[in-house]
């Protein structure tokens, strides 16, 4: 279990505000009436199936899609006005691998520089991207084309990217997709230490255990916004099935929620269920004779039976 940061109530604005957001693509509503805050500091858990709006969420934030109504405001500012300086880590099935770039080009990519000419400012620029590469364990690889690198390293090097321009937000499109157990907990502990470091931290992930064990707030979504809360009081059945539209059961392990699949029984094991429970009769069930068992084919090309 991660510490979250012990929040005070210091009556700082809010970093990220949603007020009444409509967004989607070319005219078509993905997200309806999200209302929303997010306080400096939270590490934010966001959770829905696929193509419930979590990416386009976080492209809101950055204000990269269309808004039909509402207001999206981050830093005190609207995101209509000024693009808002967060660090971004991109959902890597978006990521062109091909685009011929290496691990410290696609780092470097993340400097924000006011005056990009001046060569002190390349400098500064530079050794700043050393540094977090180092942090991050890929300055090994720095020149290795993004390709050719493992999920983690390639998480790895996104997340230097974002981090280089020493953004206080952090907008994260499942971070651990992909990865091993071992990488996913590395992560799980990096974004800790940097939420730690006073960065707000916001990430989209399929795993909801992961943000139950980890995460102080998870917030679901399905087009509109079904919840947001500590994960205690978000995994809830009725919440998850609203959600997710599956009933999951949700149990407890010491203090720690944890959401289950409903397991299916399908053929064989419905077979061994049912004869533990002193069933004989899959025969009589699904009656698997020989008059309607599906015959060989018989090819016969020019063998001359
Ligand atoms: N660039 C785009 N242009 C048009 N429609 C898009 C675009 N990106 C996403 N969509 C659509 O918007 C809806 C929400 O997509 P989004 O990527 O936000 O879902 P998601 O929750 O991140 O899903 P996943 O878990 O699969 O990543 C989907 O119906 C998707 O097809
Ligand atoms: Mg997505």
């Amino acid at each position: 279990m991660l510490h979250p940061v012990p929040h005070e109530d210091t009556h700082e604005p809010p970093i990220v505000e949603l007020r009444g957001v409509t967004t989607g693509y070319e005219g078509r509503h993905v997200l309806t009436d999200v209302t929303m805050s997010i306080a400096p500091g939270d590490f934010v858990g966001l959770l829905g199936p696929s193509g419930s709006g979590k990416s386009t969420l976080l492209r809101c934030i950055l204000g990269t899609v269309d808004l039909y109504s509402g207001e999206v405001v981050v830093e005190g500012r609207s995101v209509t006005q000024r693009r808002p300086r967060a660090g971004y880590v991109p959902q890597l099935e978006t990521i062109d691998w091909n685009f011929p770039v290496t691990v410290q080009e696609v780092v470097m990519m993340g400097c924000t520089m006011d005056y990009p000419l001046f060569p002190w400012h390349r400098r500064r620029g530079k050794e700043r991207a050393a540094r977090i590469m180092d942090r991050l364990g890929i300055s090994n690889l720095a020149r290795r084309h993004i390709r050719e690198l493992s999920g983690g390293e390639q998480q790895r090097t996104f997340l230097a990217r974002a981090l280089v321009s020493n953004p206080r937000l952090l907008l994260l499109d499942e971070p651990t997709t992909g990865v091993d157990i071992k990488t996913r907990d590395d992560v799980m502990h990096l974004l800790d230490e940097l939420n730690h470091e006073g960065i707000t931290v916001v990430m989209s992930t399929h795993e909801i255990n992961s943000v139950a064990a980890h995460l102080p707030r998870a917030v679901c979504l399905n087009g509109r916004l079904t919840a947001d809360g500590p994960p205690g009081e978000v995994f809830t059945t009725e919440i998850l099935s609203r959600t997710y539209g599956a009933e999951m059961p949700v149990t407890d392990y010491e203090g720690i929620t944890i959401v289950a699949e409903r397991p299916h029984f399908f053929g064989r094991e419905n077979t061994r269920r049912r004869q533990r429970h002193g069933h004989n009769v899959a025969e009589k069930r699904h009656p698997v004779g020989r008059d309607n068992r599906a015959q060989p084919h018989s090819h016969r090309h020019g063998h001359g039976e």
